[in-house]
């Protein structure tokens, strides 16, 4: 038999995951949408090739559009042979996995929808031996969230009634737009799901690297004891992209960064870095551990916003080589909108670990570079034996690199070769790639299987949702209520307004060059 040459790389031994789970059925509402094309399909596919999905594992497309299976499982392979990160789509491959993709066309309120999907699942239960495991998948615009989990409560199919069967539901982000209705949205679920059936997904806790986080500081025995106050100085968070917002003007103008990247993204990162270590690595260990942190943040008094937060909204200006447009300047976007691209934050973890430790938050579009990644900024040592190289000595920084070149590196300061004591930092540097020799699933893959196997441990539950929008709630309103004057304040292909250098400027820092 012919061996897969990443067999016979000596670099992926150890990798091949052991999990298998059983078939199951995926029904994606809003089926014809972006998300499906762009990242769901493609990362089943992906899965379906690597042989971790079962042969019987099967997607049923619920939407309004009427196409048709045919038609339906035609655009999900064109999407997979634009998006997957493996292409060409392999042809067997593929009319295996397709076989089973289905396309149910409905309103997402009309009852009689929901009594044909049932139909089609016991057709499906029938044929392809999946024995009432289902998934639902809400990847609509939220405004129809309320009505399918209704409608899942009222047919009957979010409870499963055969033996070994069970039912689950994928919730994409955002969970509500604020506070209010975030916990109106959790009280609608917990009305027909319990809370172990409900998989909200942040796209950021399925990356490796963000699940690094976790392994780098729970399974090695030396950063531990320097995780905290004493040694770390402060911690930079910054997730930039230099795209705008592709196509994505009407959602994103009712959005905003806060909402859009800060409310969960960013919040998750923050969560892991600053945790104390869980009992287990499990859901509730894990999860219970997060929220802590959520909690523990300083709460941001309405006066006090501008001391801790910035808005931007990016003008024209030049990303790399291109010539962009300005925000307002782009399609469904309200010329006079005053809708933030870009927020930088500080915030303080007040318990025993990190108590007066800043954690400096930023993120934005169409800044200079896609970057995402967690600096541990460490204090200077605390005495200079070396005076006369004292300029050039800077503090240790431990880099946890999320994307691109994902990685992790130390900086830390070496002597120059020579007759003189002389010094200049230098990287300790660990790549992924390198490494491993292999490449990175999608975010996505990892997901849709933790879903499949029952674990909820990389989704996030209803507290910490809720804890999340609690924190940004003041920032929101006073920002809402008093909408910028001074927008466009940066241009595209720049780090953002000025006000976000003094942010940390005035503390005696400085944002990383990245
Ligand atoms: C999404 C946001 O959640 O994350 C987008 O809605 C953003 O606006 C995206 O572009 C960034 O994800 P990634 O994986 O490209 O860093």
């Amino acid at each position: 038999m012919e061996r897969e040459a990443s067999e016979l790389n000596p670099l992926r031994e150890g990798l091949r995951l052991e999990r298998t789970p059983e078939p199951s059925v995926m029904v994606i509402f809003g089926a014809s949408g972006d998300l499906t094309r762009r990242k769901l399909i493609p990362a089943l596919y992906n899965l379906a090739r690597e042989r971790l999905i079962p042969p019987g594992f099967s997607v049923v497309g619920f939407a309004r559009r009427d196409i048709g299976t045919e038609r339906f499982r035609a655009a999900m392979l064109d999407g997979t042979n634009q998006f997957s990160r493996s292409r060409p789509v392999q042809p067997s491959i593929w009319e295996t996995f397709a076989q089973g993709m289905y396309y149910l066309q409905s309103d997402f309120a009309d009852a009689d929808g929901y009594r044909r999907l049932g139909q089609l699942l016991d057709q499906i239960d029938r044929e392809r031996g999946t024995v009432g495991r289902r998934i639902f998948y809400l990847a609509t615009p939220p405004s129809t969230y309320s009505e399918i989990i209704r409608q899942l409560g009222a047919s009957g199919l979010a409870h499963p009634t055969q033996a070994n069967a069970w039912s689950r539901i994928i919730i994409e982000k955002p969970i509500g737009r604020d506070l209010v209705s975030a916990i109106e949205l959790n009280r609608q679920v917990a009305e027909v799901f319990t809370e172990d059936q409900v998989y909200r997904i942040d796209h950021y806790l399925g990356k490796e690297t963000v699940q690094n986080i976790l392994v780098f500081r729970f399974a090695n025995g030396i950063f531990e004891p320097i995780w905290n106050r004493r040694y770390v100085d402060h911690v930079q968070i910054t997730v930039s992209e230099s795209i705008g917002l592709e196509g994505r003007g009407r959602y994103y103008d009712e959005t905003g960064a806060l909402r859009d990247m800060v409310q969960n993204h960013l919040m998750q990162l923050l969560s892991l870095v600053a945790m104390e270590p869980p009992v287990a690595f499990d859901a509730n260990a894990v999860r219970g551990e997060k929220v802590k942190v959520l909690q523990a943040i300083r709460p941001i008094q309405h006066a006090d916003v501008a001391r801790y937060a910035v808005r931007g909204q990016y003008g024209p200006g030049s990303v790399g080589a291109e010539s962009v447009p300005g925000y307002r300047d782009e399609p469904g976007v309200s010329p006079n909108s005053s809708r933030e691209t870009f927020v930088a934050m500080k915030l303080f973890v007040d318990n025993w670990r990190w108590a007066d430790t800043p954690f400096y938050l930023r993120t934005g579009k169409r800044l200079p570079r896609r970057v995402s990644e967690i600096a541990i900024q460490f204090k200077r040592a605390p005495h200079l034996l070396f005076r006369q190289s004292a300029g050039e000595l800077e503090p240790n920084v431990l880099v946890l690199r999320i994307q691109p070149n994902e990685g992790i590196a130390l900086r830390a300061g070496a002597k120059i070769p020579g007759p003189t004591i002389r010094i200049r930092s230098i990287n300790m540097d660990f790549l992924y790639g390198l490494s491993f020799g292999v490449e990175q699933p999608e975010a996505y893959e990892r997901l849709l299987l933790d879903c499949m196997l029952g674990d909820s441990t990389l989704f996030t539950r209803s507290d910490e949702v809720e804890a999340a929008w609690r924190l940004l709630m003041p920032i929101l309103e006073t920002w809402e209520e008093d909408p910028a004057t001074d927008f466009p304040n940066y241009a595209a292909g720049t780090w953002g307004p000025d006000a976000a250098h003094a942010l940390i400027e005035e503390d005696g820092r400085r944002w990383r060059r990245l």
